[in-house]
């Protein structure tokens, strides 16, 4: 029997790093307001979609997922849209889905529990204006990851990538002041949080009016109890001299770097608006290789993007074989409403097919050049960090500084610890690995 009187709610995110760790702070003001958050939507008296708009297929998701739900949930329960999408669609949403009774964007969560309350009075609202000023300092996260915390030093993207939808859903750039995110650092680190990961669209352009990105790795890296340091996504152009010597220079800092590329061709690039060139590209990688010796890089791809000629293509397999990226996330180009993009000629269109074909190349080039430097590290040995139990097999995930994924034996009291392993098998992506011996038993944490 159910003695507690509390309401529950369930949220259920999609999308980027960036909307987890909302939801983070979304159920830490919730619980904090007396509800009890619950593992599954059936029966809860809230649920929240935390969703994403980047591209269409992601939206066609959540409105598949809302059919669903409505079959799930109790009759008087309240359904809330969150997160991009709402943000792009607004009240379009609660005209569309009529069992929808709230749309909040990413600026809006401190009225949640005041709208929740409304809604559960049936009131359906709607709340999508930009606040350049929230940080939401004053909530405190839940977080659903006890390894490593995902902290937010930034919202909002002020580069117009003219594919991207992301300035739209969540407004201008501003970043939190750096004494919030040491405060937000430490915290975890009481926790027992050792890995911490800064987030934001464009991390390394981080300005809080005093400090710029520089400043806050090594402020973050200093605190003590801190032994993983990363951050993600930097822009290419933000990676001043200062930023890359400090990631050089702090102990804590991973090697490791995601430097999302989009294209390797530079009259691409220039029709993307990402502002910088092929060679401006190689040339940021050259100088992170510089700094940081065996560094992993891994990137973003669109491919189909309109007006992409096949050699336009080319370039982007021959730049990620130039540059051997350690994993690439990919993608087909999707058009998103209101974005630039939609503005270019019909004409340049890149039809489906195309895009299809050019997706497998891409990630046939990828794999084919992982699996071979894989195959290469077997008997080598890292220091990996226990994140979680692996998906299949009994196994636990563990992760090496330079970002790889290795698979281990070894119980759930290992999570959160440092060990030694050797790698001894590779499925060509992730690796299995044996814990070396002596090292296992030694006290890892701190
Ligand atoms: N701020 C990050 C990217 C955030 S979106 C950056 O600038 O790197 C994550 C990735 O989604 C992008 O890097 C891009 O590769 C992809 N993406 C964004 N918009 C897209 C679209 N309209 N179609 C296909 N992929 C897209
Ligand atoms: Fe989108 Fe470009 Fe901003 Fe990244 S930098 S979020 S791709 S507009
Ligand atoms: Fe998606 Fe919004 Fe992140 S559009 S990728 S959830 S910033």
């Amino acid at each position: 029997m159910n003695t507690d009187p509390r309401p529950t709610v369930y949220i259920e995110t999609y999308g980027c790093q960036m909307n987890v760790s909302d939801t983070e702070l979304m159920l830490g003001k919730l619980t904090a307001s007396g509800y009890e958050s619950v593992e599954k939507p059936d029966g809860a008296d809230v649920i929240l979609i935390n969703t994403c708009a980047i591209r269409d297929h992601a939206e066609q998701r959540v409105i598949g997922r809302l059919g669903e739900l409505k079959s799930k949930m109790k009759r008087e329960a309240v359904l809330g849209v969150t997160g991009c999408m709402a943000q792009r669609l607004g009240s379009q949403l609660l005209d569309r889905v009529k069992h929808v009774s709230l749309v909040i964007g990413p600026d809006g969560y401190r009225e949640l529990p005041s709208l929740i309350e409304s809604a559960r009075a049936g009131v359906r609202a709607t709340s999508v204006e930009f606040d350049l000023e929230e940080h939401y300092e004053d909530f405190t996260p839940r977080r659903f990851d006890g390894v490593k915390a995902w902290i937010p030093v930034q919202r909002g993207c002020d580069y117009k990538c003219t594919y991207c939808i992301v300035p739209t859903t969540r407004g201008p750039e501003r970043s939190r002041q750096l004494a919030e995110v040491i405060r937000e650092t430490e915290s975890a680190v009481a926790s027992g949080i050792s890995e911490v990961v800064l987030l934001g669209q464009t991390v390394n352009s981080y300005h809080d009016g005093t400090n710029d990105f520089a400043d806050l790795l090594r402020a973050v890296g200093a605190v003590p109890g801190i032994r993983r340091l990363r951050f993600t996504s930097p822009h290419p152009n933000d990676f001043s001299d200062r930023v890359i010597r400090a990631m050089a220079e702090i102990e804590a800092f991973c090697e490791h770097v995601h430097l999302p590329m989009q294209s390797g061709s530079t009259r691409t690039l220039r029709r993307m608006l990402r502002r910088y060139t092929r060679e401006q590209y190689l040339d940021c990688v050259d100088r992170l290789r510089a700094a940081i010796p065996n560094v992993s890089l891994t990137t973003d791809i669109i491919v189909g993007f309109p007006g992409e000629t096949e050699d336009d293509f080319e370039e982007t397999l021959s730049a990620v074989r130039t540059i051997g990226f350690e994993d690439a996330y990919t993608f087909k180009f999707s058009m998103r409403d209101g974005t630039p993009a939609t503005r270019f000629p019909a004409s340049d269109r890149v039809t489906d097919e195309v895009a299809s074909d050019r997706l497998a190349r891409l990630i046939a080039t990828v794999r084919g050049a992982n699996r071979e430097r894989n195959m290469g590290l077997l008997g080598a040995r890292r220091e990996v960090l226990v994140e979680k139990p692996a998906r299949r097999g009994g196994l636990l995930q563990s992760r090496t500084r330079d970002f790889k994924t290795v698979m281990i034996p070894g119980d759930l009291s290992l999570i959160g610890k440092y060990l030694q392993v050797e790698l001894t098998g590779t499925t060509g992506s992730t690796f299995l690995g044996q814990i070396v011996a002596q090292r296992a038993s030694l006290p890892m944490a701190g």
